[in-house]
């Protein structure tokens, strides 16, 4: 800085997360966090759900259109997609805890639809403590990366995902498991079934690292 003026300083939700372990508590403070542009124009936080005592912890990128109407993550066609994944893996959807990169719906309105945009680095790091206080507060054993923006989110660094299949990385002391985003399905057309095959496979591999 040559002005003397101060850096600006980045967008971040630290503020806004209260220090305590208890995920409904987390939940609630995360309905009123400002802490990035991304709540505007949106009807609500869609928070992480799930057990406190899951062993495999699952995240995705943000809420879709149908997960920012009704405040619950992946019920909307990716979400489709994940659930039957994890019955085909043989897991128990009772024992997850699901949550999202960024919870806030980042999208584009064109006439009546809004359509998802993807959220860049300064948005995801800014949401970075809610995922943060969530690893607290959930002990899950392993951790799965569904597409780039988790695994950016998770590792603090971009990785390929398809390269990244099946390697081992950990954060706060659990593995981390990354595979494609479901979504990522819906989008391909011939290679849908072998990617849905490859989650599923991503999956169960997990849950193995999950009972050690
Ligand atoms: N895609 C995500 O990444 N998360 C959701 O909750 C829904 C769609
Ligand atoms: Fe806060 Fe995350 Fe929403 Fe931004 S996207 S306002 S950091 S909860």
């Amino acid at each position: 800085m040559t002005d003397g003026s101060a850096p600006p300083t980045p967008m971040s939700a630290a503020e806004f997360v209260p220090d305590t372990l208890s995920l409904p508590d987390l939940a609630e403070a995360s309905l009123t966090c400002r802490g990035c542009p991304l709540f505007v124009d949106t009807t609500q936080t869609v928070f992480g759900e799930g057990t406190r005592t899951a062993a495999m912890m699952l995240v995705g990128e943000q809420p879709g259109d149908q997960e920012d109407r009704k405040g619950h993550v992946f019920v909307g066609p990716a979400g489709r997609v994940l659930w039957e994944c994890v019955e085909d893996a043989g897991i128990d959807r009772n024992d997850l805890y699901v949550t999202n990169a960024v919870k806030h719906f980042k999208h584009e309105t064109t006439g009546k639809r809004r359509l998802h945009k993807k959220p860049n680095t300064g948005e995801i790091e800014a949401c970075h403590p809610w995922i943060e206080a969530e690893l607290r507060a959930v002990h899950a054993t392993v951790i799965v990366a569904l597409g780039a923006t988790a695994a950016r989110s998770l590792l603090g660094r971009s990785v390929p995902i398809a390269a990244s299949r099946g390697a081992s990385f950990e954060v706060a002391g659990a593995p981390v498991v990354v595979t494609y985003h479901p979504s990522a399905v819906l989008r391909a057309d011939e290679a849908a079934r072998e990617m849905r095959a490859a989650i599923v496979d991503d999956l169960r591999a997990a849950s193995e690292l999950a009972r050690r």
